[in-house]
């Protein structure tokens, strides 16, 4: 996954949308002048912090918010923030210091970090930047309306609070995130992400995010299924599920007890000791009318089992693209890095999605110059990239992160230079990887889902094949939304270019299993 930088979207309040379903500024938060108050949240990170940014917009316009696209306009700035690597904190400080000024000209301004910095540095950060008003951790950003109006509920009484009572902190990890998006509007258009889980329980040396995310929580199959039905409803078609290891889904879930075999037809779940599994809640999933795709972020090699593989094969709405990060080329570095698999076990479970799902496309993510990494190790990882054919690489230095077990106990002995140049020959071997695997598609009949209109040049359509691969092509806007059988053209490293075949496909995705997929 990569680390991108997002920002909050204009949108008129609930209020202004829809007269009757709507919460109207709540007392208390109107401005003098009767205006909504205006929100811009500014997300870093991964795909798990955009969707909670998502949720924090959703809340905020209940308690009769707006948000706004411009940050000098907005009387509540949140920071939705991302640890994972020193740099990502390192550019979430600059952001906030460029506040200090505006906040000095509007002290009735309210600054607040959210997310896995907020999580892992917590208070620290008021001594750091003095102008923060807001601190809340990862299970606790759903409280952040009500932390604003306490807030200005206190700045409006000065003699009673004092300047250290001006500041909320909330980053207790005990709860649930509550997700009520009943009365929501989505904005989003025809794609979304759906967190499935909340947390990791592995404890990979070098990860930050155990300690900033927390244990694991699986959501319900049923609460899932719901929210999906509302995106649907909301003109969703494409759902991105999210976890941090997102197909060991259900294993935090108590067994089912024992008890009467199942009547005939009513649901065996697939996962350990009768458990809900990821491969469960993909195919309740598949069942949702007018879901047309179905995504997933980010997969972990030790829960890849065979009801997974089956359940991709079977579900037709799935992508046959899965992120299986492997990290690196060495058994001696994943042991240090505590993966939990070797490369022959990453190689058996990738057999397994194989043998069940022959076109299936993979994806990983690469760190360099971890503790130790020798040039052996370094040139293991180069060639287990190529081997495996990994069709989309993402791949980072190592950075140390403060309270994990490899800045513990080993050294961060690679030199920079090293790592950079470490990083520049993967890069090299990613990009001719990645282009002979595209490669394969040319000339090839394939469907792909149309998801938008190129914002550099209208006439260009912006979709995706049933891999999961980037596709481009020429064709009216009323494509959007519907899946084409396009012929590949043109293929670089990173995607490729395609002519329309035979016109839009008339039928669903989801209903064209038996379809033959132009010879892939
Ligand atoms: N340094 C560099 N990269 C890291 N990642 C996670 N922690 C670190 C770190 N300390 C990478 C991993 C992970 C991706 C999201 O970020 O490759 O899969
Ligand atoms: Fe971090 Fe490992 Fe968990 Fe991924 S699986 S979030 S790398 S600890």
């Amino acid at each position: 996954m990569s680390t991108t930088r997002h920002q909050s979207r204009a949108l008129p309040a609930l209020g202004e949308i829809a007269p009757d379903a709507v919460s109207r500024p709540a007392p208390g938060v109107a401005d003098q002048d009767g205006a909504a108050p205006k929100l811009h949240v500014v997300t870093f990170g991964c795909q798990m912090n955009k969707y909670d940014s998502e949720l924090v917009e959703g809340r905020f316009r209940k308690s009769g918010y707006v948000t706004t696209d411009r940050l000098e306009d907005a009387d509540v700035i949140l920071f939705n923030t991302c640890s994972v690597r020193d740099h990502a904190e390192e550019r979430t400080w600059s952001w906030v210091g460029e506040l200090k000024q505006a906040k000095r000209e509007r002290p009735d301004l309210v600054v607040g970090i959210m997310g896995c910095m907020a999580q892992r540095v917590e208070e620290e950060i008021f001594k750091r930047a003095g102008h923060v008003d807001l601190v809340a951790g990862t299970r606790q950003f759903h409280l952040l309306p009500a932390m604003v109006e306490e807030l200005k509920a206190r700045r409006a009484e000065p003699d009673r609070f004092r300047a250290k009572d001006l500041r909320l902190l909330a980053t207790d990890m005990a709860e649930d995130v509550p997700v009520d998006r009943s009365g929501e509007e989505y904005t989003g258009g025809l794609h979304a992400h759906l967190a499935v889980m909340r947390g990791c329980d592995l404890s990979c040396t070098y990860c930050v995010v155990p300690t900033t995310r927390g244990r694991v929580r699986s959501r319900p199959i049923e609460e899932l299924v719901a929210e999906a039905r509302w995106y649907v409803s909301q003109g969703v078609q494409v759902l991105t599920l999210l976890g941090q290891t997102v197909n060991s889904y259900g294993e935090d879930f108590p067994a089912p007890q024992v008890g009467p075999a199942p009547e005939a037809g009513a649901a065996r779940w697939t996962g350990r000791q009768g458990r809900p599994s990821l491969a469960d809640l993909l195919r309740a999933l598949q069942e949702v009318d007018g879901l047309v795709r179905i995504r997933l972020i980010t997969l972990h090699p030790s829960y890849v089992t065979r009801a997974l593989a089956e359940a991709i094969r079977d579900c037709d709405k799935v992508d046959r693209f899965l992120p299986l990060p492997a990290q690196a080329g060495s058994d001696d570095v994943l042991r240090r890095m505590k993966r939990g698999y070797t490369l022959d076990l990453y190689r058996e479970r990738v057999g397994l999605l194989r043998e069940v799902v022959p076109d299936i496309e993979l994806g990983s993510d690469w760190i360099v110059g971890f503790c130790g990494e020798t040039d052996a190790d370094f040139e293991g990882s180069l060639a287990f990239l190529e081997e495996q054919g990994f069709v989309l690489n993402y791949i980072f230095k190592y950075s140390p992160r403060p309270n994990t077990r490899a800045a513990e106990r080993y050294e961060d002995d690679v030199a920079e230079d090293t790592k950079k140049a470490r990083h520049k020959r993967l890069l090299e071997v990613a990009e001719r990887t990645q282009r002979a695997r595209l490669q394969r598609y040319r000339g090839r009949e394939l469907r792909a889902f149309i998801e938008s209109v190129s914002e550099r040049d209208g006439r260009i359509l912006l979709g995706r094949t049933h891999h999961g691969l980037p596709v481009s092509l020429q064709g009216p806007a009323e494509l959007v939304g519907t899946t084409v059988h396009l012929r590949v053209e043109e293929t670089t490293a990173y995607g490729m270019a395609a002519t329309l075949a035979r016109g839009p496909a008339r039928i669903g995705l989801h209903s064209a299993a038996s379809e033959a997929l132009g010879g892939q």
